[in-house]
């Protein structure tokens, strides 16, 4: 399918991220400059993903993979899913396809860009079996929490995004972030909580622990994950 007309883009919203300036180490750089073209996807070109994988498979978004440790191990563990990592911060970048290079892994793409423009313009509706969201940065003062990429809108966006029987999976370490996402979550009528309790689930095997959240962990925090699928 060649989308040769991309949907229109709403780029006015509150961005859930600031630049970073973090320097990428010269590993990363070389990883940037010479595999970009074989794992980074052009958000300004239509995209037809189901021809960019090797294989046609279950397709699962990441957004905000940071390093991408997490992501490069489940791809791994995963051959029979193709996943599409987004990510704004350029070393995160470099340092995954690093990852990707050494493990030989032909089932992940890259997008460099905001996820919510890249949800909105080139990902067709009702087409990902899953999105991943760990540690979203938690906006942690009141006067930030708008900043917050999960809202109403956000689930709407993501809800319209998913098969039916899809899932979407996030996982924080910060309690107000984790009670505020389950009640925007539980209020979809797109979602139903796949928690027993209609509350938290364990965290299950297949999510590796991030890089933040070890850190969350060392920091004493806990970790809330939170899985809901498509009705
Ligand atoms: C707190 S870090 C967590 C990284 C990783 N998931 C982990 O657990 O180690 C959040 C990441 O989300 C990225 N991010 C935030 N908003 C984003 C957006 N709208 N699109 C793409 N990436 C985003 C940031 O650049 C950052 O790397």
């Amino acid at each position: 399918m060649q989308n040769s007309s991309p949907p229109p883009v709403n780029t006015h919203h509150i961005r859930s991220f600031i630049r970073r300036q973090g320097r990428a180490t010269v590993a990363q750089k070389l990883a940037i400059d010479t595999l970009w073209d074989k794992y980074c996807l052009d958000y300004q070109q239509p995209q037809d993903l189901s021809a960019v994988f090797l294989n046609p498979a279950p397709l699962i978004v990441e957004i905000g993979f940071g390093n991408g440790e997490s992501l490069a191990s489940m791809a791994q563990a995963n051959p029979q899913l193709n996943y599409l990592g987004i990510e704004v911060h350029g070393p995160g970048i470099g340092h995954l396809m690093m990852l990707l290079e050494q493990k030989q892994l032909t089932n992940v793409k890259l997008f460099h860009h905001d996820a919510i423009e890249v949800l909105e313009r080139h990902i067709p509706d009702k087409t990902l079996a899953g999105i991943q969201l760990f540690f979203p940065d938690p906006w942690q003062k009141r006067c930030h929490h708008k900043r917050r990429i999960v809202k109403a809108s956000f689930i709407e966006l993501i809800s319209k995004k998913l098969i039916t029987g899809g899932y979407f999976h996030a996982a924080t370490d910060w309690k107000h972030y984790a009670q505020e996402m389950l009640k925007i979550l539980s209020a979809s009528e797109h979602l139903k909580n796949a928690s027993p309790t209609n509350t938290y689930c364990e965290r299950p095997e297949y999510r590796p622990l991030t890089k933040f959240e070890q850190r969350g962990v060392r920091l004493g925090h806990g970790v809330w994950d939170l899985i809901f699928t498509t009705t």
